[in-house]
């Protein structure tokens, strides 16, 4: 018997459930490189390497596929094209059929997977893609949000409108107003662990895939698709990811598809890696938005009216843009109340790679507007943008419905900005500042603080349901298994954490399982920081149903009521006997109780009719704030963050350790997106910055040179979420638009904090430069 769920029977309480302090389960596996990823998985004799062969133009017809150079390489055993699909080329997830696995006939972006070289290994594969001759007739082609629409570009999915009251009416009366517009970069997910497939041929139709992949149950509905086969022929298996971020929503589906079809092909398992300057030239990103808005307030910065409209860099086709875009539009209030209000999403088709989701699914640019608003009121009206904030957050009745009509019941920001702005000493700080740049020539600061507000649940509604899968086996040991997907963000061990506390078991009795189509199916992607939530329900649900079979049997067995059967810390009590949780489950075997059990959870209330706008998308909200100080330098443009305060909302965490984690690496992520990391295409519409050389995530020595983080630990969840919880993972995101607005403040102070510098993101060195020399230059 495994001695390490040996529980102490004396035990007050349980070691590792919900509410406590607990280190990822695979903390030490992931720091010394024991966690095994799939290419560290031990490759069966035979298996073969894939590579893919790139599109070299951004728009155009492909008049000749000439691949004997390839075909004749050495180790090459096949060379795939779209002729070679055997059921459907196609991997849109939206389902509007846009999204070739291997393009035929028309390439629509520059890198876009033409053809897949199979060899004996990856070298020769690589080196194989490399030579074939692709005759092109170039098409017209735009790359960006402006250009794309001085061309006319279709819109890539139906675009939204959200409104409320008279927008033209509100403006009308407003007694003061403002015009302006924003652009806001894109981002790479740069996950630590690239893209990567294997996978494995079994006998008649059968395919088990191993893939690095948010969304197991996507990609064996894909992986059926392309081989033209049923689901019940492919099963997915996820034991972790090195970090998805989104970007393993939708963008595993190519390169599991491809693997499965040369598997199938070939009758070797198949794996597939492209290399770093491949994965981010092939797979999709944050989309770039452009914000056009015009707002109505008054003179004590109250605004009446927003219309605002809100263009994304879409790519080629639709894949997420339809709810990113959405989104952008759900956060497109922050934490405001606007009184009339249209705002309206325009999904562009660009040639560039189809953009999908990343953390915060178009939320981020959203809320980076209703903030940019916030500013100019503020600096129009001389004051400090917290002010304007207060002045405009949702509050009581009449001034607590979104522009999506949904009331906004469980509002705690104020709460959060007074003691954030105690404790940060905010006030002072500021007035430190202002005083500090009178008096400094080249170096100058800047502080913010910036609320965030950010809806949970899916937009999609039936993407809110979750299944598990328990089994406790004879021993007392338990086994599970839930359809969320494990990418770093802990959600194994806090659904362990969860399962422990409804079984009254130390942690150390769970044995956490890889994500597996196999055993829980239909799932939906771990994705819109709902992993926890949906997937800890269920796991609950499933114990539930366990221990209501145990009480049954207990209270006949020991003819007791069913109240006298009590779940003690790693122990049952039975009216006035006691057993250890493993004797008793041994008594339930022997007794031929059922223990095992598939749960299930769907989330309540929510609903959406994206026809008229109208609904309860999200089950509640997740609240936060921050406060950036920044220093920068107005010869060069570089800064540094200085100083960082956090106050977030996560509900009563179900471990504060690990949500912490999640509120710092959010804050980063995000500081990199609105600070160093841009994308950059040329000329020819190819991605110039698809290497850690030319594109900048953010590294250890730029984080904040003081950083607090504090959860609100009087904050619980007033719905039933798992334990009176909260989603951690994108609202966290947001933070750092605090880091943006404090940089544009250090920009102001060359003009005397009279205009708002109405700098773009990524707020880049050079562009940090820039808006100090437009100011100098006196605008
Ligand atoms: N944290 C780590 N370490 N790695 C990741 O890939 N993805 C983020 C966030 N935190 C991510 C992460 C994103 S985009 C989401 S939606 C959530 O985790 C998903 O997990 P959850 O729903 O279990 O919070
Ligand atoms: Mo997160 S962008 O919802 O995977």
């Amino acid at each position: 018997m495994n001695k390490s769920f040996q529980p102490d029977s004396t035990a007050e309480k349980i070691i590792g459930g919900a509410h406590t302090n607990r280190e990822h389960d695979s903390a030490s596996k992931h720091v010394t490189g024991a966690a095994i990823y799939i290419d560290d998985m031990p490759e069966a004799a035979g298996t073969l390497h894939g590579y893919l062969g790139l599109s070299a133009r951004a728009h155009a017809r492909i008049t000749a596929l000439e691949l004997s150079r390839v075909r004749d390489a050495p180790g090459v055993v096949a060379v795939l094209t779209a002729d070679d699909v055997p059921g459907v080329n196609d991997i849109s997830p939206a389902g509007l059929n846009d999204e070739p696995i291997l393009a035929s006939g028309e390439v629509k972006f520059y890198g876009q997977p033409v053809f897949a070289v199979i060899a004996k290994t990856r070298n020769a594969a690589r080196r194989a893609a490399q030579l074939a001759d692709i005759s092109y007739e170039d098409l017209p082609f735009a790359t960006d949000v402006k250009a794309a629409m001085e061309a006319g570009h279709p819109d890539v999915c139906p675009p939204l409108t959200l409104q409320r009251g008279d927008v033209e009416a509100g403006l009308e009366k407003a007694p003061r107003r403002l015009s302006g517009e924003m652009h806001i970069g894109g981002q790479d997910h740069f996950y630590l662990e690239g893209q990567i497939a294997m996978a494995v041929p079994g006998e008649d139709d059968e395919i088990t895939v191993w893939s690095s992949t948010q969304h197991p149950s996507e990609i064996q509905h894909m992986v059926g698709h392309a081989l033209g086969v049923p689901s019940n022929a492919v099963t997915v298996q996820v034991r972790r990811m090195g970090g998805g971020f989104g970007g393993k929503e939708t963008q595993a589906n190519q390169f599991a598809c491809l693997a499965a079809i040369a598997a199938k092909r070939t009758g070797f398992p198949v794996k597939i890696r492209p290399d770093r300057d491949d994965d981010m030239t092939i797979t999709g990103k944050r989309h770039d938005f452009h914000v056009a808005y015009d707002v109505g307030y008054d003179d004590d910065g109250r605004i009446g009216a927003v219309d605002a409209t809100f263009s994304a860099r879409c790519g080629y086709s639709s894949d997420l843009s339809g709810p990113v875009t959405d989104r952008a539009l759900f956060h497109a209030d922050n934490c405001y109340f606007y009184e009339d209000v249209r705002l309206r999403s325009r999904p562009l088709m660009t040639h560039t790679v189809s953009n999908t989701a990343f953390r915060g699914f178009g939320g981020p640019q959203g809320l980076l507007g209703a903030e940019r608003i916030i500013e100019e009121i503020a600096y129009q009206l001389g004051r400090d943008p917290l002010d304007i904030r207060k002045a405009n957050f949702y509050g009581e009745a009449g001034r607590n419905v979104t522009p999506y009509h949904q009331t906004v019941e469980d509002n705690i920001i104020e709460r959060i900005i007074s003691e954030l702005e105690e404790s940060s000493d905010y006030q002072a700080r500021r007035k430190a500042i202002i005083a500090f740049n009178k008096n400094s020539p080249v170096i100058r600061k800047g502080i913010a603080l910036t609320p965030v507000k950010f809806g949970i649940s899916f937009t999609a509604t039936w993407y809110n349901q979750a299944g598990a899968l328990v089994h406790v086996y004879r021993d007392g040991s338990i086994h599970l298994n839930h359809g969320g997907t494990e990418m770093g963000q802990g959600l194994n061990t806090k659904v362990a954490q969860a399962l422990a506390e409804e079984f009254q078991v130390d942690f150390a009795t769970i044995k956490i399982t890889a994500t597996s189509t196999g055993k829980v199916p239909n799932t939906s992607a771990t994705a819109a920081s709902s992993g926890t939530d949906l997937n800890a329900m269920a796991a609950a649900d499933a114990a539930n149903q366990i221990k209501d079979r145990l009480i049954d049997f207990a209270a006949e067995k020991y003819s007791v009521a069913k109240d006298m059967v009590v779940f003690e810390p790693n122990r049952v009590r039975i009216g006035n006997q006691t057993f250890t949780f493993a004797e008793f489950i041994e008594q339930a075997y022997i007794g031929r109780v059922q223990l095992s059990a598939a749960g299930f959870y769907k989330t309540p209330e929510i609903h959406w009719d994206r026809q008229t706008g109208r609904g309860q998308p999200f089950y509640y909200f997740a609240y936060g704030a921050a406060v950036s100080e920044v220093s920068i330098d107005t010869l060069t443009g570089e800064y540094r963050v200085d100083r960082v305060d956090v106050l977030h909302d996560v509900g009563r965490s179900l471990n504060p350790a690990i949500d912490k984690g999640q509120i710092e690496g959010a804050f980063i992520q995000g500081m990199g997106w609105l600070t160093t990391e841009e994308l950059w295409w040329d000329d020819k519409g190819r991605l110039r910055t698809h290497a850690p050389s030319t594109y900048k995530i953010p590294l250890a020595s730029d984080r904040p040179r003081i950083f607090n983080v504090k959860l609100a630990e009087w904050s619980e969840n007033r719905k039933r979420a798992i334990r009176r919880s909260k989603a951690v993972g994108e609202p966290p995101f947001m933070l750092p638009v605090s880091v943006l607005e404090a940089l544009s403040m250090a920009v102001a102070s060359i003009g005397d904090y009279r205009v708002c510098p109405r700098l773009d993101a990524p707020a880049t060195p050079e562009r940090v430069l820039m808006a100090v020399e437009r100011l100098k230059a006196g605008g």
